[in-house]
C-alpha cells in the first residue's frame, strides 16, 4: 500500500510529517508533498487547501505523479445529525457534493455524465478506520484533553459513526441551511469541504479511499467561533491519533 495522506489545513496534518521516516519533499501545482514511511506504511502527505476543486486537484496528483494506491481524508467536520456531537469522529460510508444541482437535467446532486450523486468509500479502508478510531476514542482520547479543554468545548465520551458526509464549496454556519440539507440528504452526518470531490477522483481512476472527521461545531450560527477554536487547538492531536493508529495497528 502507498497511502496518499491528505488534509485541508496545516492544524490538520501538525505532527504527522515529524513521525514520518525518511521523508522526501517535492513541490508541485504550488503544495508540498512529503513521502516518507509511518510505521510500515508508505505515505504521501500533502495539504489540500479548502474546497472541491483544491481537493480534486490534490488527489489527481497524487495518484498520477506519487503513484498512491489509496487515499485517506482526515479532518474536522460540521455535525450534520442530532447523535452527533463535538468532538465525536465520523467516518464516511458514502460522500455527496451537495452544491450539485443540475436540474432538471439531472437528478439533484447527481454529477453529470457520470450518472453518480452518492461515491461509496472503501468498506476495508473504512472498516481499519473505524477500528483505529475506536481505539483512539477509548485508549487515547480520555486522556488527550484536560477536563478544562472538555468542558470548554462541551465535549462528552467521544463516539464513532458511520455514514455519509456531504461536501461542498460553502462553510455551514446556519442553522436553517443545515436544516434544508438534512430535509434532502436522510441520514447524512457530517458536512465539510473536500471529502466528496476526493470520492469523486478516486471512482474516476479507480483508487479506494476513506475519509475520516472529527467534529469541530454544529454548522449553525455559532460555527465559525467554534470551528476555529477547535482547529486551532485540538483537530491536530486527533488527526494524528487516528492515523497513526490506522498506520500502525496491534
Ligand atoms: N468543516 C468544519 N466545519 C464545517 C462546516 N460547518 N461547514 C463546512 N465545512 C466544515
Amino acid at each position: 500500500m502507498h497511502l496518499g495522506l491528505i488534509s485541508a489545513m496545516e492544524q490538520e496534518q501538525t505532527g504527522l510529517l515529524a513521525l514520518l521516516q525518511s521523508p522526501r519533499r517535492e513541490t508541485c501545482g504550488m503544495r508540498e508533498y512529503v513521502t516518507g514511511m509511518l510505521g510500515g506504511t508508505r505515505c504521501t502527505c500533502v495539504l489540500s487547501r479548502w474546497g472541491k476543486v483544491a481537493a480534486a486537484a490534490t488527489a489527481t496528483m497524487l495518484i498520477e505523479r506519487f503513484g498512491v494506491t489509496h487515499i485517506l481524508f482526515t479532518g474536522v467536520a460540521g455535525a450534520a445529525s442530532r447523535g452527533v456531537a463535538v468532538g465525536d469522529i465520523v467516518i464516511a460510508s458514502s460522500l455527496v457534493q451537495h452544491d450539485m444541482d443540475a436540474s432538471p437535467f439531472f437528478p439533484r446532486f447527481e454529477i453529470p455524465l457520470l450518472g453518480v450523486a452518492q461515491f461509496a468509500a472503501d468498506a476495508t479502508l473504512s472498516e481499519r478506520l473505524a477500528r483505529a478510531a475506536q481505539r483512539f476514542v477509548e485508549q487515547d482520547a480520555p486522556t488527550l484533553l484536560s477536563a478544562d479543554e472538555r468542558s470548554a468545548f462541551s465535549m462528552r465520551e467521544a463516539r464513532v459513526h458511520h455514514g455519509i458526509i456531504a461536501s461542498g464549496d460553502q462553510f455551514i454556519g446556519s442553522q436553517a441551511r443545515l436544516d434544508m440539507l438534512r430535509e434532502q440528504l436522510p441520514g447524512l452526518l457530517a458536512v465539510e469541504m473536500e471529502g466528496a470531490a476526493v470520492a469523486q477522483v478516486c471512482h474516476e481512476f479507480g483508487l479506494p479511499f476513506g475519509v475520516v472527521r472529527t467534529i469541530s461545531d454544529d454548522a449553525n450560527e455559532h460555527a465559525p467561533v467554534d470551528f476555529m477554536r477547535f482547529v486551532e487547538r485540538v483537530a491536530s492531536r486527533y488527526t494524528l491519533g487516528i492515523v497513526t493508529r490506522f498506520c500502525m495497528p496491534g
